[in-house]
């Protein structure tokens, strides 16, 4: 058999990680998928700017159409990131009837809908294993390991580079900035961080990881999401007081009346698997009605850890490329007139644990008044912890954690509590989640 001919859009840290392994790993991969895998054009914007990776051989471009378009590339593989020229560029391989590869998770949790339907009207698939969780194979366990179950919940710690920031602030009492600089240096950071730190890009994961657990269309405007940028290192240490980790988390879960999506902050009790994901280290736990917990864990950004995915779905492609299209494992799980849309439910109706911490005056009463108001909303505390009082403020930390409640509940308790003139607002509040069933 000839080699299938890849024509790569981007040569950064992924592209170059791509052509490295596909270059290393050349004769396995050839066992693997029946035929050699050669890139033979790739795009980027400056073409005289150092790589990871040797281009010897290559035709190169400033302009990626013509990669897409190249007749001789059989696959395109695109790694600029970004919606624009991005999504252009995939529609018109796709139009050509191209299989395409995608790290881009952003351009699939906005456009994927479209994108998987003009994959299928053309006969050909869009893969996009990289664009969650980096290396961690979560797609392909869920979509075909996964096919037996019923999947109830999942939730991950989805996001390399705010883990890596949280874990170093913690251990190495490093400032934010300092460490966001850091994972922007080893390239696992977002070309606009802020997709990392407020939760934009484990939104854009939780949206795909969603759709494929429950056979959902993708819908990216209805998660709920809370960065890491306002997260207070006393918070981590009381958390840690109290045998918890503070961890990114996004969680889907899957109720009668419709489905949860969220990513915020997260208290995780100390003993669970997931609490000691640290670094830039992913972790999804799965749970399936046949086979309960499942926890997959590994890079969650990288150069080769993110080229693993990709070139995994490459041999994936090559392997289908002569198989009925209309026989290939859907792009969402389920075959597409049966992907079902799914009612989003507000954040108001999720019910989890809280974490609250008040900064009050230290006067007799105070702590009865904030008893009070808790349990005039039927709110059950689990712990309290109550710190020394300031030199400076004269004010004192009291920390609660409570037991499951629902969000509506806890905003309005934390209203009451912002009006006593003893307490000072904001109350910082995080959720917990036991992470048990
Ligand atoms: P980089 O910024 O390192 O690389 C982007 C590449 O695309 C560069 O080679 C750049 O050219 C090229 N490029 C960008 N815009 C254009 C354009 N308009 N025309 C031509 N070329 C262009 O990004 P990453 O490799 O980090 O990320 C690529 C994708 O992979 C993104 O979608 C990202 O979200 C995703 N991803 C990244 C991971 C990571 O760990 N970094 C992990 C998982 C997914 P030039 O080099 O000349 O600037
Ligand atoms: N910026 C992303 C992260 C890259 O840090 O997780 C991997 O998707």
């Amino acid at each position: 058999m000839p080699p299938v001919r890849v024509g790569l859009l981007g040569l950064g840290t992924v592209g170059g990680g791509v052509v490295n392994v596909l270059s290393r790993n050349a004769e396995d991969l050839a066992r693997r998928a029946g035929r050699r895998i050669e890139v033979i054009h790739a795009s980027a914007r400056n073409l005289s700017a150092p790589r990871i990776c040797s281009l010897d051989g290559l035709l190169l471009t400033t302009n990626p159409m013509e990669v897409v378009e190249n007749p001789d590339v059989d696959v395109v593989v695109e790694l600029m990131g970004g919606m624009s020229p991005a999504s252009q560029l995939i529609r018109r391989a796709l139009e050509l009837g191209k299989p395409v590869i995608t790290a881009n998770k952003a351009l699939i949790a906005h456009e994927g809908n479209e994108l998987f339907e003009l994959a299928q009207s053309q006969g050909t698939v869009v893969a996009f294993e990289a664009a969650v969780a980096g290396g961690i194979p979560i797609i392909k366990a869920i979509r075909e390991g996964l096919a037996g179950n019923r999947i109830e919940w999942l939730a991950g710690i989805i996001n390399g580079t705010g883990n890596f920031i949280l874990t170093a602030m913690r251990d190495e009492g490093r400032t934010f900035a300092d460490v966001l600089s850091e994972a922007q240096i080893l390239g696992y950071a977002e070309s606009d961080p802020t997709f990392d730190v407020e939760g934009i890009d484990a939104a854009h994961k939780l949206t795909i990881l969603a759709s494929i657990a429950f056979g959902m269309p993708l819908k990216f405007d209805a998660v709920y999401t809370e960065g890491i940028s306002q997260l207070q290192t006393e918070d981590v240490r009381y958390a840690r007081e109290l045998g918890y980790q503070i961890k990114h988390l996004g969680v889907a879960r899957r109720h009668a009346t419709g489905v949860e999506l969220r990513v915020h902050p997260t208290l995780i009790p100390e003993r669970r698997l997931l609490a000691n994901v640290d670094g830039v280290k992913n972790a999804v736990l799965v749970w399936g009605d046949a086979v309960g917990p499942t926890l997959y864990y590994g890079a969650g950004a990288g150069a080769e850890p993110t080229a693993s995915a990709v070139v995994a779905d490459l041999v994936d492609v090559v392997r289908t490329l002569t198989a009925d299209p209309n026989h290939r494992v859907p792009h969402l799980a389920v075959v597409p007139d049966q992907v079902t849309d799914l009612p989003i439910l507000p954040m108001e109706a999720v019910e989890t644990g809280y974490y609250l911490r008040l900064t009050v005056e230290d006067q007799p009463g105070v702590l009865a008044n904030i008893a009070r108001i808790l349990a005039n909303h039927g709110i059950n505390i689990e712990a309290m912890i109550q710190k020394e009082v300031s030199a400076e403020t004269a004010h004192l930390p009291i920390v609660l954690l409570t037991h499951p409640l629902r969000e509506a509940t806890m905003n309005a308790a934390i209203d009451a509590l912002e009006v006593l003139e003893s307490v000072r607002s904001p109350v910082v509040r995080l959720r917990v989640e036991s992470l048990s069933g």
